[in-house]
């Protein structure tokens, strides 16, 4: 095969793989509407805990973030033990995130899943772009974990009074524990730090 037929294949290839997608494509499922499941749960409850949880997902999603910001741009004198540690916690915080979309599909709902939509949703405040100080940093990643913990404390009692277990056990099983634990790793490294 000569160079220019060559060319003409590739060019061939490339067309065929250009995405078609644009802001028309039409949509199976639009954001924030339930298809339901045959799982004996009304759509209102449904819709209750899609929404609930988005927002538990929206701030789950933003301190497993925090956490790799940190964990590449921590220093001083715990620099491993720190990048270890935020790192492991990550990866726990993206398992339970996997959980939680999974509840809301299950719920006949639709999860949040890319970073502007966690912009447009999360409590958890933008921490600046640059390095901080390894305290800084752990107490960013408390703050981020109070929100959670809060927000699930709350929807817990929701879903408890609206009969759904599923999320409850959820929350209470999975969610709350993972996140109460991790504050305890983290708060004894500024434990006698203050003055
Ligand atoms: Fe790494």
């Amino acid at each position: 095969m000569d160079k220019h037929m060559r060319l003409r294949e590739n060019k061939h290839a490339v067309d065929r793989v250009q995405p078609i997608v644009d802001a028309h494509v039409k949509q199976v499922q639009e954001f924030g509407r339930i298809v339901k499941l045959p799982i004996a749960l009304s759509e209102k409850v449904c819709a209750h805990s899609v929404e609930n949880l988005n927002q538990i997902l929206a701030d789950t999603m933003a301190l497993r973030d925090l956490y790799k910001k940190h964990h590449w741009q921590v220093s001083g004198p715990n620099f491993y033990q720190l990048h270890l540690l935020f790192d492991k916690h990550y990866e726990e915080q993206a398992e339970l995130i996997d959980k939680i979309a999974e509840r809301i599909q299950t719920l006949g709902g639709v999860c949040i899943a890319m970073a502007q939509d966690v912009v447009e949703l999360t409590l958890v405040p933008r921490p600046p772009k640059g390095r901080e100080d390894f305290k800084v940093q752990i107490e960013r990643l408390l703050q981020a974990h109070e929100i959670v913990l809060r927000g699930a404390r709350s929807m817990a009692q929701h879903s408890e009074d609206e009969k759904d277990e599923g999320s409850t056990d959820l929350l209470v099983s999975e969610v709350i524990p993972h996140n109460e634990l991790q504050v305890w790793f983290l708060s004894q490294h500024l434990f006698g730090s203050k003055s």
